[in-house]
């Protein structure tokens, strides 16, 4: 067996966390998590994101109302992060957006904390608005900025089983060729 690093270890143990612990998350741990934030790289180092940290109870029970399914457990959690764009700078913001909000999931873990994704970009609210226009109206953010996503963060209140190396879908990987199996000879 060759050596396996913290990160290969985090990232087997990663699974989306949707119920919380009550507590809030320490300023230290929150400031951390910011500069994990301002740490992900972005296209041509434009950093085209925003972010707002909401560990406002009120506001976290509006944000969980931002779509009708899969928005809910923001309700419980104790921080969350609005990942989102000012889309005029860069043509490719919601790369960096994505990117920035796995890492900011990956950080957490590293803390011992959980989270998972909430997407709003593309997203219904309901049938007459968007879920990103209802969370720029609740949020006070101007129409240029753009919203991709919603990182809902805490500690666990439960526990997910690591995906079995077994169940990895190594189909989906080829070598050279797209004809070519990775674990073929
Ligand atoms: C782009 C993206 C959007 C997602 N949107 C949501 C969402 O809106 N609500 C939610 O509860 N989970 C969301 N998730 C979490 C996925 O449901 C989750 O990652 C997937 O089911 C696999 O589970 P795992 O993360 O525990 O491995 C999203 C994940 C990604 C990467």
């Amino acid at each position: 067996m060759s050596n396996v690093n913290d990160f290969i270890e985090l990232l087997r143990r990663r699974r989306s966390i949707r119920k919380f612990a009550p507590e809030r998350v320490g300023e230290e741990t929150v400031g951390l998590l910011v500069e994990a934030l301002l740490r992900a790289p972005s296209s041509r180092g434009i950093n085209p994101w925003e972010f707002v940290v909401v560990d406002d109870t009120e506001l976290l029970s509006s944000l969980s109302r931002s779509k009708r399914h899969g928005s809910e457990f923001l309700k419980g959690a104790p921080l969350a992060i609005v990942v989102c764009a000012d889309s005029t700078k860069s043509d490719v913001w919601i790369e960096d957006c994505s990117i920035a909000s796995i890492i900011v999931q990956m950080a957490a873990l590293s803390l011992g904390l959980g989270s998972c994704w909430v997407q709003i970009r593309n997203r219904p609210h309901d049938g007459n608005k968007s879920a990103e226009d209802y969370v720029r109206e609740l949020l006070g953010m101007p129409e240029d900025v753009v919203v991709e996503s919603i990182v809902g963060i805490g500690r666990p209140g439960e526990r997910k089983r690591a995906i079995p190396a077994g169940d990895l879908q190594y189909e989906k990987v080829k070598r050279n060729r797209y004809d070519h199996g990775f674990r073929e000879d």
